[in-house]
C-alpha cells in the first residue's frame, strides 16, 4: 500500500527526478558549510532554545533512513510485479539496515554522553536520510536490476565484484566502530576517573559528568588522523557502491553527498583541536585524509 499515491513510494519518473536534483544539489548544500561558521551539533554545539538533546536527536534523525527504505522494499516491487528480488537485492537492503541500526539506534545508546542537536542540523539530517533511502531503495525494489540476468550484465565479474565490495563495505563498517569506540573510551575513562575521585572524597557521583569532555584520541588511525571513523565510514560506503556495480547512481550520489558533508565537517574539526589543544599537541595529524588533508 502506497503511503502517498505515486509519490511515496516514488513512480519511476519522479524517482528520476529525485536522484538527479539528489546528486546535484546536495553536493553544493554540503559545501556551503565552508562559508558558515555556525554548526549547532556536537564539538561546536552551544545552548539554544532549538536544542535538542543528543541522543533523542540521533536517534530520531538517523532512523527514518532505514524505515524508508524498508517500506519501499516491502511496497514497491509488488507495484510492478515482481514477486520474488535477486540475492543481491535483498543483501543490499539488509547491510543498508545492518550500517542504520547500528548508526541510528544502538550508537545513541553506547555513546556515554552526546552534545545537544539544534533543530536545523536535525531536519537537515532527516532530510538527508529520506531523500538518500528513497534514491537507494527504489533503485533496490524496482528500478535498478531486478533479475540474476540484469545483474550478470552490471559489468563484468558481477558476482566476484560484488563479493569484493562486501568485503570492503565490512572492512569499514568494523573500522568505523573501532573509532567510534575509541572516542567512547575516553569519556568512559573520564567517567572512571571522576567516580573513583568523588569515592575517595566520600562525594555523590556526578550526573552527566562527562559532557563535553574531550581528548586528542591517539588508538588505531588516530595515530595519523584525527577523523578515521569519517574515512572508514567512506571506505563502507565505497564498498557498497563496487558491490551495486559502478553504473548504480543512488550508491554514487549517497558516497559523493556523505564526503560532501563530512569533508568541511572533518576539516573544520581540525581547526578547533589545534584551536583547542594547540599546534604542538595536535601535531601531523591528517583530519581525514592521510597526505592529502
Ligand atoms: N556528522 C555527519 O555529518 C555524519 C554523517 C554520516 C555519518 N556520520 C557518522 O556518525 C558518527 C558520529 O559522527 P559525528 O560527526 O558526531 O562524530 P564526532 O564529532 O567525532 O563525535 C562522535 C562522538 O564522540 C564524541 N567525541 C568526539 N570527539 C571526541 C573527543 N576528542 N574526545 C571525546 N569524545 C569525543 C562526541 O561527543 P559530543 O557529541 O559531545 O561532541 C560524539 O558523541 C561517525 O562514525 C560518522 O562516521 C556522521
Amino acid at each position: 500500500m502506497s503511503l502517498i499515491q505515486g509519490w511515496m513510494p516514488p513512480t519511476r519518473e519522479r524517482w528520476e527526478t529525485l536522484v538527479g536534483a539528489w546528486q546535484l544539489f546536495y553536493p553544493v548544500l554540503g559545501n556551503l558549510q565552508w562559508l558558515v561558521n555556525w554548526y549547532g551539533m556536537g564539538k561546536t554545539s552551544v545552548a539554544s532554545r532549538f536544542n535538542i538533546p543528543g541522543r533523542i536527536a540521533w536517534f530520531t534523525m538517523e532512523s527514518p533512513g532505514f524505515l524508508t527504505l524498508l517500506y519501499i522494499m516491502k511496497t514497491l516491487p509488488a507495484q510492478h510485479g515482481i514477486t520474488d528480488l535477486p540475492w543481491q537485492n535483498r543483501v543490499l537492503a539488509g547491510l543498508f539496515v545492518i550500517h542504520y541500526s547500528y548508526r541510528a539506534v544502538l550508537f545513541p545508546y553506547l555513546q556515554p554522553s552526546m552534545s545537544p542537536i539544534h533543530v536545523l542540523v536535525w531536519a537537515a539530517a532527516i532530510t538527508f536520510q529520506i531523500c538518500n533511502a528513497t534514491s537507494l531503495g527504489c533503485w533496490l525494489a524496482a528500478y535498478g536490476p531486478t533479475t540474476e540476468e540484469a545483474w550478470l550484465s552490471t559489468g563484468p565479474f558481477a558476482t566476484a565484484r560484488f563479493v569484493i565490495g562486501i568485503g570492503i563495505f565490512y572492512f569499514g563498517l568494523a573500522g568505523n566502530f573501532f573509532h567510534d569506540e575509541e572516542l567512547r573510551e575516553i569519556r568512559r575513562a573520564e567517567q572512571r576517573r571522576q567516580d573513583k575521585l568523588a569515592k575517595e572524597q566520600g562525594k555523590e557521583k556526578k550526573e552527566n559528568a562527562v559532557a563535553k569532555h574531550y581528548r586528542i584520541p591517539q588508538a588505531g588511525l588516530f595515530k595519523y588522523m584525527l577523523y578515521p571513523h569519517y574515512l572508514c565510514e567512506w571506505i563502507e560506503w565505497l564498498g557498497f557502491w563496487i558491490a551495486a556495480g559502478w553504473g548504480c547512481v543512488p550508491a554514487r550520489a549517497f558516497l559523493v553527498n556523505e564526503v560532501a558533508t563530512m569533508f568541511p565537517r572533518a576539516v573544520k574539526g581540525k581547526w578547533w583541536y589545534v584551536e583547542r589543544f594547540g599546534e604542538e599537541k595536535v601535531g601531523k595529524k591528517w583530519a581525514v585524509l592521510p597526505g592529502i588533508y
